[in-house]
C-alpha cells in the first residue's frame, strides 16, 4: 500500500542514508503516475452510480421479507412459549454445574416433548435454531447471543425491549431481534453485570463492563432510562483494522500512512481526537503499529481494547469503585505508577479527567511517543478540551503556563470522525507548532476535503496536503525518514 513512501530497513541514521539515495532515485518517477490515478477513479465512480436509477431489484424483495418475517415471528412465538416450559421444567440451581452435553440433551428432550404436546412441527433448520437459542437463552445472553455472533456487525445498540439496532459497515439498522419484555432483558443485563461481579438495579442503575468475549458493555436501567432499559455494546474485534486496511478503506491516504509512520517512528507525542465512535481506539492502534519491536509499552484504558504487536507490552485496566463506594482505581493511579515501570511510551486509551496532567508530564519528561484520545470535534477544540480538563483537575495555573504546558507536550493531533452516510475518516492531521504570544500555534498538513454528495447522500471528497511542509521534516530526516516533498503538495479532486 503505503510501501511507497515506507521506510525498508530499519530507522538506524546510516541505513537511512543509503535508503535517501535509493528514493530520490525512485519515488520520484514513480511517485507521480501512482498518485495520480489514485484520486479521480473514486469521483468517476460515485457521478456514473449517481447516474443510475435505484435498483429495481428493491421492489420484489417484500414478497420474500415478509414470508421470512413472518416465519421469524412464528418461530419466535414457538421459542418464547417453550422457553417458558423450560425455565419451569429447569432446575435452574443444577443447571451451573451441568456440562454442555447434558444441558443440550435435556434441553432437546424438554423442548421436544412440548413440540409434540402442543402439535407443533418444525423442520430440521427450525428445530435446530430454536434449540440453539433455547441453549443460548439459557446459558448466554439469549436474544443478543445471535448478534454477538455476527462478525458483521459493530456495535449493538438496545432501547427497550422490543427495539435493537445494530451497527454495520457504518450504518445503523432496526434488527427484528426482540426481548420478551422488560424483566427478560433486565434478567440478561443482571447476567452479564453479575458476572464480573457489579450490580445494577434502582439504587445502582447504571454500569460499565467487559463481556467474556472483550466487548465493552454499557447498560442503564429505569427509572433513569425512561422506556426500559439501554444497554449498548462495541462488539470486540480479534482482527483490528490496521493501516492498510484504513488506507483501503478510504480512512486515510497513502501519504497521511507515510506521514504518521514517520511521526509515530520518531516518537512525535499525538493525541487521536474525535467523537463517539468515530474511530479513535482504532487509529490509536493502528498508529501503534509504527513502535519499534524493541520499546517497552505501557497500556492504560477503562475496558481494555488496543492489541499492539510489539513485544515488550504492558497493558492495565482501570477499575471503577464497588457498590459500596471501595477499591476505585483510577487512570490516574495507573498512569502515576506507569511512570515508576520504566516506560518507553504510554498509551493512554482515553485521556478524559484529572489523568491529564500526569499525562502531558509524561509526554514532557522523557516518554515522547506517547499517545492518547480525546473527544473533541477539532484540534482547537482538542486543546480547549485539554485547557479545561486542567481547569477541572483543580490546578491553578495562569492559562498562558497551561497552554505552553500543552504545547510542548503534544506534537501532533489527529483528528477521527464519523460522517454523515456512516463513513469514518481520518478529516485532519494537524501539528502544534508552539506559541504565538498567548495563543498556541498550529498547522494542518492534511486534511479531508468535501466536495459534494451524491443522489444517495454518499459524502464526496479526497484527501489532499494543505501545501504545508511540515514542522518536524528536519526530525524525519534526522532519524531516516526523508518524507519526498510532494507528500506535502496539494491534490486536486
Ligand atoms: N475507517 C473505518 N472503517 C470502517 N469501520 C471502522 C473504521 N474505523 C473504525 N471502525 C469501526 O467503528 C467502530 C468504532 O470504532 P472505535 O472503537 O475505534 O471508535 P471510538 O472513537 O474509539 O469509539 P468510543 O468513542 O466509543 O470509544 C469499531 O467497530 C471499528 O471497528
Ligand atoms: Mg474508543
Amino acid at each position: 500500500m503505503f510501501s511507497r513512501y515506507k521506510k525498508t530497513s530499519d530507522p538506524k541514521p546510516a541505513a537511512a542514508v543509503a535508503d535517501k539515495a535509493a528514493k530520490a532515485l525512485n519515488a520520484r518517477p514513480s511517485a507521480n503516475p501512482a498518485a495520480a490515478p489514485a484520486t479521480p477513479p473514486p469521483a468517476a465512480v460515485s457521478v456514473k452510480t449517481s447516474l443510475r436509477k435505484a435498483a429495481p431489484a428493491a421492489a420484489a424483495q417484500p414478497v420474500a421479507g415478509d414470508k421470512e418475517r413472518r416465519r421469524k415471528e412464528r418461530l419466535g412465538e414457538i421459542k418464547l412459549e417453550l422457553h417458558r416450559e423450560l425455565l419451569d421444567n429447569l432446575n435452574l440451581a443444577a443447571l451451573e454445574k451441568a456440562s454442555e452435553k447434558e444441558l443440550r440433551a435435556e434441553i432437546t428432550s424438554i423442548a421436544t416433548e412440548v413440540l409434540q404436546e402442543k402439535a407443533i412441527v418444525l423442520n430440521r433448520e427450525e428445530r435446530s435454531t430454536v434449540f440453539q437459542e433455547l441453549y443460548d437463552e439459557v446459558t448466554g445472553l439469549g436474544p443478543l447471543e445471535t448478534l454477538l455472533k455476527d462478525d458483521s456487525v459493530n456495535d449493538i445498540l438496545v432501547n427497550g425491549p422490543k427495539q435493537i439496532f445494530v451497527e454495520r459497515s457504518g450504518k445503523l439498522e432496526l434488527t427484528d431481534v426482540v426481548f420478551k419484555d422488560e424483566r427478560h432483558l433486565l434478567r440478561i443485563i443482571d447476567k452479564i453485570v453479575s458476572a464480573v461481579g457489579r450490580r445494577v438495579d434502582e439504587s445502582n442503575p447504571y454500569v460499565d463492563a467487559r463481556l467474556k468475549d472483550g466487548s465493552r458493555f454499557n447498560a442503564m436501567v429505569p427509572p433513569i432510562a425512561v422506556d426500559g432499559s439501554l444497554v449498548s455494546i462495541r462488539k470486540f474485534k480479534k482482527d483490528k483494522l490496521g493501516i492498510d486496511d484504513l488506507v483501503s478503506f478510504g480512512a486515510f491516504s497513502e501519504q497521511m500512512a507515510a506521514y504518521l509512520q514517520a511521526a509515530v517512528a520518531t516518537r512525535l507525542n499525538v493525541i487521536v481526537s474525535g467523537g463517539t465512535g468515530s474511530g479513535k481506539t482504532t487509529t490509536l492502534n493502528a498508529l501503534s503499529s509504527f513502535i519499534d519491536n524493541d520499546e517497552r509499552i505501557l497500556t492504560i484504558e477503562d475496558t481494555a481494547e488496543l492489541q499492539l504487536q510489539q513485544t515488550h507490552v504492558g497493558r492495565m485496566e482501570s477499575r471503577p469503585p464497588n457498590v459500596e463506594g471501595k477499591g476505585e482505581v483510577s487512570p490516574r493511579d495507573c498512569l502515576k505508577n506507569a511512570l515508576r515501570m520504566r516506560p518507553d511510551r504510554i498509551i493512554v486509551g482515553e485521556t478524559r479527567g484529572e489523568e491529564v496532567i500526569d499525562m502531558l508530564q509524561a509526554m514532557n519528561t522523557g516518554h515522547d511517543g506517547s499517545m492518547t484520545t480525546i473527544h473533541a470535534n477539532s484540534a482547537r477544540d482538542g486543546v480547549s478540551r485539554l485547557e479545561n480538563m486542567i481547569a477541572m483537575a483543580g490546578i491553578e495555573m495562569p492559562i498562558k503556563a497551561v497552554r505552553s504546558q500543552i504545547s510542548s507536550a503534544v506534537n501532533l493531533i489527529v483528528q477521527a470522525s464519523r460522517l454523515q452516510d456512516g463513513s469514518r475518516r481520518m478529516t485532519s492531521i494537524t501539528e502544534i507548532t508552539g506559541m504565538e504570544g498567548d495563543v498556541i500555534s498550529m498547522q494542518e498538513v492534511f486534511r479531508y476535503q468535501r466536495t459534494g454528495l451524491t443522489p444517495e447522500n454518499k459524502i464526496i471528497g479526497h484527501f489532499t496536503a494543505t501545501g504545508v511542509r511540515s514542522h518536524y521534516s528536519e526530525r524525519f530526516r534526522m532519524w531516516g525518514y526523508d518524507l519526498p516533498a510532494e507528500i506535502y503538495e496539494p491534490t486536486a479532486g
